[in-house]
């Protein structure tokens, strides 16, 4: 009989940790008997047929790297009805009988059709911005918010020097996650998120009253789903006489070698994802509940609602006097 055969892709944004999940999917899958293809560019791989038989040394090395070996797509073709048929029509002629699907929301919507098209996937959510809602942690997450702290702490050495603002925009697309916690870690005067109502008399008045108990130099931090970072430092100016630069932090945040929670993490979801397709189940969404690894129904993951961590922002209210 010959052995069962799954395929991995990454798609969406890549996020560090990605390579780690490769690794553990295709470690998992050759020590549980099956072989594995790796898909170049995500979805867009199966569709032109760009793919490669994974050996235990082809993903030696990589646990380390930032970024995705299997490089990434975001498919436009992919959510045609032709690029789907390709996908399945590649999937069949390389007997591919499930396929690991490591990305966000959009890579977890392709997984579905290709799920109902007959073949069996299972998402691994990927992505730095941590806005997958049926999962407490996304793979990438960590090592963002660690990057874009480091940064900050940079500008925090210039705005110190000067007596200045550092208005900072971190990424995070709709979600306020990165910006919160990366805000709280370099202790911002002040964190703008979209999951909060934010009027900038209330960032102002705030920087007068921790000015009043001897500050002189601040740091805010807006989440990219607010954005405007160039207004809002002009704003401040204005209003306070104190001297602000923005900075849009950027794609610096997807770089870099991924931290132990990442490397842990994508580890685990690597080898229950394998699980799941060995047991020939598909169309589910790996995720983190309570520290344990678990698996939702894709259309339940894709409907459910990210919660904002209400009391975490408060606790930065509160402690940013
Ligand atoms: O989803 C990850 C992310 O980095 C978001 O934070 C950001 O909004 C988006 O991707 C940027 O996308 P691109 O790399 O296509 O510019």
């Amino acid at each position: 009989m010959s052995k069962k055969k799954i395929a991995v892709l990454t798609s969406g944004g890549d996020a560090p940790g990605m390579n780690a999940a490769i690794r553990s999917v295709v470690r998992t899958a050759i020590s549980h008997g099956m072989e594995v293809m790796g898909v170049y560019r995500g979805y867009n791989g199966l569709i032109s047929n760009d793919m490669k038989p994974m050996q235990l040394r082809d993903v030696s090395d990589i646990i380390h790297r930032g970024g995705t070996i299997l490089y990434t797509a975001r498919s436009l073709k992919f959510k045609e009805p032709e690029g789907l048929a390709a996908a399945v029509e590649n999937c069949k002629k390389n007997d591919i009988s499930g396929v690991v699907v490591i990305g966000g929301d959009g890579s977890f919507r392709g997984a579905r059709a290709l799920s109902n098209a007959g073949i069996p996937c299972i998402g691994l959510p990927g992505t730095i911005d941590n806005d997958i809602s049926c999962s407490e942690y996304t793979i990438g997450f960590d090592t963002a918010m660690n990057t874009a702290m480091s940064m900050v702490d940079k500008l925090r050495d210039t705005a110190q020097s000067h007596d200045r603002c550092s208005v900072v925009e971190v990424m995070g697309r709709a979600a306020g996650d990165l910006a919160l916690k990366t805000g709280i870690a370099v202790g911002a005067t002040y964190i703008i998120v979209p999951e909060r109502q934010f009027s900038l008399d209330e960032v102002i008045e705030r920087m007068e009253r921790t000015r009043q108990s001897g500050k002189k130099h601040f740091i805010i931090v807006v989440a990219e789903g607010i954005g405007g970072v160039d207004e809002i430092a002009r704003k401040i100016e204005e209003a306070t006489g104190i001297e602000s630069r923005a900075t849009v932090l950027g794609h610096v945040q997807r770089g870099g070698s991924p931290t132990v929670r990442d490397r842990v993490t994508a580890s685990r979801m690597g080898y229950h994802a394998v699980q799941l397709l060995e047991q020939g189940i598909g169309n589910r969404v790996v995720a983190v509940e309570h520290g344990k690894i678990v698996d939702y129904d894709i259309s339940e993951a894709l409907n459910m609602k990210k919660t904002f961590d209400e009391e975490l922002y408060q606790v930065a209210l509160d402690i940013s006097i």
